[in-house]
C-alpha cells in the first residue's frame, strides 16, 4: 500500500463514467453505432474532456458504464482513437451490463449486480458529457482535507475498502470517509449560456466551524476551493420545484431546515454537474433504497435532506450502514417517500419573492411565523443519527469552466468557447487543459485569399478550404471540405462533412459526412449525420435529419431517465 500522498489525491479512488446514448443529441448520435461519448466537442470526443480529467486527478481506475448496444462503438475508439489512445495509461474498462437499457434511471443503474460488483473504492461519478476545468484534485483534496475534519480518514488506505464497507464508526473514527461532494456551476450570464437551459434548485448551509478546518494553504490552492465548500440541504431540479410551487402556491420547507440551518441560501440558476464523490457506503445506500430511481434527484436529494430532517435517515436506513458493526438492527429502513412534519411557506415569508435567489437571513420567530409552525416531535429516548454531510462546490465566476454538453445549443457554445483557448503552439506551459496542439492542424490545406481567423477557429486534420471563404468563431472537424466562397460564422462542422461552394452559413451545426448543397443559405439549424441538403435551400431555425426505424415504435427513451436531460448523461 503507498504511504498517504497530498500530491496525488486521485490514488486508491475509482471513477465511473455513465455514458448513455444521448437521446438529447440525438441528431448526432445513433444508438448502435455512435453513442453520445463519441459525439466530437472541439475536435475531441467527448469522453476524452472526463478521461483527460480524471488522469490529471490521478485516477487510473476507470470504468465507462454503457448499455451493451453502445459497448462496441465505445470500445473501438478506445483502442483507435487518436485522442483518446494518446491519453496516458492505462486504457479504461468498458462496463456493459445486460440489463442495462434506455430508461434505466441512474441509481438503478448503481443496483446493477455488475455495477455493485465493480464498485470497490471511494467513487467519482459523473456523465461522460462534462466539461470540468476545475482540477480534478483540487476538488479530492477539498473533500479529502474536510472528511479528515469531520473525523473520517485522512488517509488514502484507510479511504477505500482495506476495511470494508463495515468498518465506519458513527464518527468515521475507525477509518472510511464519510462525506461527499457534488459540483454546481451557474448557468446565466456566461458566454456559453443559452436560452431555456434547464437549473436545479439548490440551498445550501455554510459548513460549521469544525467541518471547515483551520489548515492554511496558498491563497490558490485547493485550500482556496475548499473555503468556497458549503453543504447542500436541498437539490432539486427547477422543474421540480415548479410544479410543487404551482401545487402549493408557494414554495413550502420544513420548519427543521431553518431551525437548524438559519443561514440557508436558495439558489435557482445553478445547475448540478451531476459530477459527485461519494464514499464506498453510497454504493449500500443505492442498493438498499430499490424506490430510488435518479441519483441527482433521489439519492442526493434525500441524503441531503437528512442531515436537518429528523428520522428521514433512519427511514434510509442510513443507521443501519453506519452501525453495522455494533449490531443495532433498526427495521430494515424501508422508505415510503415522504414524512409528516409541518411546512413554512417560505416566499410568503419572504419580501422578495419575485426574485430568483432567494437568501433566507434568519426568520425571525414573531408570533404569526410561530403560529403556523407546530412543534416538532422527538424521539428524545434514541440518540441522534449524525448524516455525514453532502458538500457542495459551488462554481461561480465563469473561469474556470464547467458545464455539461447535453443539447445541440450547449454542443455549439461549448465548442466555439474551447475554439477560443489559445493552442498549446501559442501558449505553452499555460495553456488550459483543453488546448489542442494547433488552431489549425493541417495548414497545407487552406487555400490561399481564404480568411480563417485564428483566434477564434480550430480546423481538423486533413480538412481543405478552398479560396475566397470567409470562416470566423467556427469549429471545423478533420476530413472536411469547404468549397470555394463559403462563408461561415459561429457553426460547428462535423467530421467528413461536405459545405459546397457559396453557401452561407450562420450559426449552424453540421453532422459527420452531411452534404450541403452549394449556394445554400443556412440560419441557426442543424444538419444531421450523413444528410444531403439541396442545393440554394434557404432555411433558418430548422433541423434537418434522416428519421430511422420509426415504424418500428423504438422507445426513443425520451421518457426523461436513462437519457434525459435531468439524468447523469444518459
Ligand atoms: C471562492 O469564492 C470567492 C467569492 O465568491 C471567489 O472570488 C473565488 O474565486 C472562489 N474560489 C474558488 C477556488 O472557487
Ligand atoms: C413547544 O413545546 C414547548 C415545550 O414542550 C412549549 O412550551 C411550547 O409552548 C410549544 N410551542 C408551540 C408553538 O406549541
Ligand atoms: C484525407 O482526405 C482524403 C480526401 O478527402 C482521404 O482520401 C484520406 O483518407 C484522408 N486521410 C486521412 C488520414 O484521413
Ligand atoms: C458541389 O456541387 C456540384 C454541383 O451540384 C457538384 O457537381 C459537386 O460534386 C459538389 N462538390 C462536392 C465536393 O460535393
Amino acid at each position: 500500500m503507498p504511504p498517504p500522498s497530498a500530491v496525488v489525491p486521485g490514488v486508491g479512488i475509482q471513477a465511473l463514467i455513465l455514458c448513455g446514448p444521448g437521446v438529447s443529441l440525438n441528431t448526432f448520435t445513433t444508438n448502435e453505432e455512435y453513442p453520445k461519448a463519441l459525439i466530437p466537442l472541439a475536435n475531441r470526443p467527448l469522453i476524452y474532456y472526463q478521461l483527460s480529467w480524471l488522469k490529471k486527478s490521478g485516477i487510473t481506475d476507470i470504468t465507462l458504464i454503457t448499455p451493451p448496444s453502445t459497448a462496441p462503438p465505445l470500445q473501438a475508439a478506445l483502442q483507435q482513437n487518436p485522442h483518446l489512445t494518446s491519453l496516458p495509461s492505462p486504457s479504461p474498462s468498458v462496463l456493459a451490463p445486460k440489463g442495462l437499457d434506455l430508461n434505466m434511471g441512474t441509481a438503478e443503474l448503481l443496483r446493477l449486480p455488475e455495477v455493485q460488483a465493480c464498485i470497490k473504492t471511494d467513487f467519482l461519478l459523473l456523465p461522460c458529457d462534462l466539461v470540468c476545468e476545475t482540477p480534478g484534485e483540487s476538488l479530492l483534496e477539498a473533500w479529502m482535507v474536510s472528511q479528515s475534519a469531520l473525523g473520517g480518514s485522512s488517509t488514502v488506505s484507510e479511504g477505500r475498502n482495506a476495511h470494508g464497507p463495515t468498518s465506519s464508526g458513527p464518527g468515521g473514527e475507525k477509518g472510511g470517509r464519510r462525506g461527499g461532494l457534488t459540483v454546481f456551476y451557474q448557468t446565466q450570464n456566461r458566454e456559453e449560456s443559452v436560452k431555456g437551459e434547464g437549473t436545479d434548485f439548490l440551498a445550501i448551509a455554510p459548513l460549521d466551524d469544525d467541518e471547515a478546518p483551520a489548515v492554511s494553504y496558498a491563497v490558490d490552492g485547493p485550500a482556496a476551493l475548499r473555503h468556497n465548500l458549503s453543504k447542500v440541504v436541498l437539490s432539486m431540479p427547477m422543474a421540480t420545484v415548479k410544479e410543487k410551487m404551482e401545487q402549493d402556491k408557494g414554495l413550502l420547507l420544513r420548519r427543521s431546515l431553518t431551525e437548524k440551518h438559519p443561514r440557508v441560501k436558495m439558489l435557482s440558476t445553478f445547475r448540478d454537474a451531476h459530477l459527485y464523490i461519494f464514499p464506498y457506503w453510497v454504493k449500500e445506500l443505492a442498493l438498499r433504497q430499490e424506490t430510488f430511481q435518479s441519483v441527482s434527484e433521489d439519492l442526493v436529494g434525500f441524503w441531503a435532506k437528512a442531515e436537518w430532517q429528523r428520522g428521514l435517515g433512519e427511514k434510509l436506513g442510513m443507521d443501519e450502514i453506519f452501525h453495522r458493526e455494533n449490531g443495532a438492527h433498526a427495521e430494515s429502513g424501508s422508505f415510503d417517500g415522504e414524512s409528516i412534519e409541518e411546512e413554512i411557506d417560505l416566499l410568503a415569508m419572504s419580501t422578495t419573492s419575485s426574485r430568483p435567489n432567494i437568501n433566507v437571513a434568519r426568520p425571525p420567530p414573531t408570533s404569526s411565523f410561530a403560529s403556523r409552525v407546530s412543534n416538532v416531535s422527538s424521539d428524545s429516548d434514541k440518540p441522534e443519527l449524525k448524516i455525514p454531510p453532502l458538500l457542495a462546490y459551488v462554481q461561480r465566476g465563469s473561469a474556470p469552466f464547467v458545464r455539461r454538453v447535453d443539447s445541440s445549443a450547449i454542443l455549439l457554445s461549448t465548442a466555439l468557447r474551447l475554439a477560443k483557448l489559445e493552442s498549446i503552439e501559442e501558449a505553452g506551459a499555460a495553456a488550459s487543459p483543453f488546448a489542442l496542439p494547433q488552431k489549425i492542424a493541417h495548414p497545407e490545406g487552406i487555400a490561399q485569399r481564404t480568411t480563417i481567423t485564428k483566434s477564434d477557429c480550430l480546423v481538423g486534420q486533413n480538412t481543405t478550404v478552398e479560396s475566397k471563404c470567409v470562416i470566423k468563431e467556427s469549429v471545423i472537424g478533420a476530413n472536411v471540405k469547404i468549397c470555394s466562397g463559403a462563408r461561415l460564422q459561429r457553426c460547428l462542422i462535423m467530421d467528413g462533412a461536405v459545405v459546397n461552394s457559396s453557401c452561407t452559413l450562420t450559426g449552424c451545426i453540421v453532422g459527420r459526412r452531411a452534404v450541403i448543397g452549394k449556394d445554400s443559405i443556412l440560419k441557426d439549424s442543424e444538419v444531421g449525420d450523413g444528410y444531403l441538403v439541396e442545393e440554394e435551400t434557404d432555411a433558418k431555425n430548422e433541423k434537418f435529419m434522416i428519421f430511422e426505424g420509426l415504424e418500428d415504435d423504438e422507445d426513443m427513451g425520451s421518457s426523461g431517465e436513462f437519457d434525459g436531460e435531468d439524468e447523469l448523461g444518459f
